[in-house]
């Protein structure tokens, strides 16, 4: 299935090292198709030393909006004519818009995150958070939270990278920010008057699918667990938060959110949410035949 190309259709895309695994495009194609947009969205590999030559490009072509994923959403940023302020202080962008030959950068990892949790009802405003991870994902995601008024302590196996990130978080919205090792005395310590848990880190994901970052007596009822893997999709970490009665949030939400945020940028149009997540979870069950 796919929509014709016309002398009019506008062009999407991503760029990464690797691609091949990239799920952008069926999201995004099925999104146009729905919504009767003359738009299209390819994957480009482009090299860590070509980045340049590819944002030229994307210029030259006229090209309507890409999504940067790795190695590239933080070397863009110097590319770029404008940044949203998110993105400007997260220093990581995600998603780019050709206006007319401005070229600007968003990060709707962070956005798409928050627009995740608020569309599950769930208001992070306030709330004491536990953040797992201080790594790449960690990072846009801690400053959405901290940017929209929650407390937070961040706990990682190497102390050295969470104190990093929640000094940079401190610092930018002049807000205390905590950091913990990642171990069993601290997690049961800071958990017991937690409000919501984020496992920003990759233990549990595919092939370690029997991995969990937190020990399950330590979740409890009234628990909003968080998890960004999306592979699998329900980790045994939400299996375990759904049993003792906690509130779950997969990392299918936050990977739709991402892309429903840059859909909107680039179209103006509303993006079909269900109808991208389905693709998500199709995708991702055609992956694990
Ligand atoms: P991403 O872009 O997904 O955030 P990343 O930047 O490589 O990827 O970060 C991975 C995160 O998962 C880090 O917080 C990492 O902890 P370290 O900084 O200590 O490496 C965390 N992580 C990965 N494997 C882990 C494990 N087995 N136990 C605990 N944390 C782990």
């Amino acid at each position: 299935m796919s929509a014709e190309i016309s002398g009019k259709t506008r062009l999407c895309g991503v760029i990464g090292d690797p691609i091949e695994h990239t799920m952008s495009p069926a999201i995004h194609n099925a999104a146009f198709i729905k919504m009767g947009l003359d738009y299209h969205y390819v994957p480009f590999r482009v090299k860590e030393e070509e980045l340049g030559k590819a944002i030229d490009g994307m210029r030259a072509l006229n090209i309507r909006g890409l999504n940067v994923t790795i190695p590239h959403k933080v070397a863009i940023i110097p590319l770029l004519d404008e940044l949203d302020p998110l993105a400007e202080k997260i220093e990581a962008v995600n998603t780019i818009s050709n206006d007319d030959g401005v070229l600007k950068g968003y990060n709707t990892d962070a956005s798409g995150f928050l627009q995740a949790l608020l569309e599950r009802g769930i208001e992070p405003k306030g709330k004491k958070v536990v953040m797992l991870g201080a790594g790449g994902a960690s990072r846009a995601v801690s400053f959405s939270l901290v940017e929209r008024g929650v407390h937070m302590v961040i706990l990682n196996r190497r102390l050295e990278q969470a104190e990093e990130l929640a000094g940079r978080l401190s610092t930018t919205f002049n807000k205390e920010v905590k950091a913990l090792e990642l171990v069993a005395d601290n997690l049961a310590q800071v958990l017991g008057e937690a409000d919501i848990l984020v496992n920003a880190t990759s233990v549990g994901m595919s092939p370690n699918i029997n991995e969990t970052p937190v020990p399950s007596s330590l979740l409890k009822p009234g628990l909003v667990v968080v998890d960004i893997v999306y592979n699998p999709i329900r980790t045994r970490l939400l299996r375990e938060a759904e049993a003792v009665g906690a509130k779950t949030v997969d990392g299918v939400d936050m990977f739709v959110w991402q892309g429903v945020l840059a859909f909107e940028i680039w179209t103006g149009a509303k993006a079909p949410v269900e109808l991208m997540r389905a693709e998500v979870v199709r995708q991702l069950k055609s992956h694990e035949k």
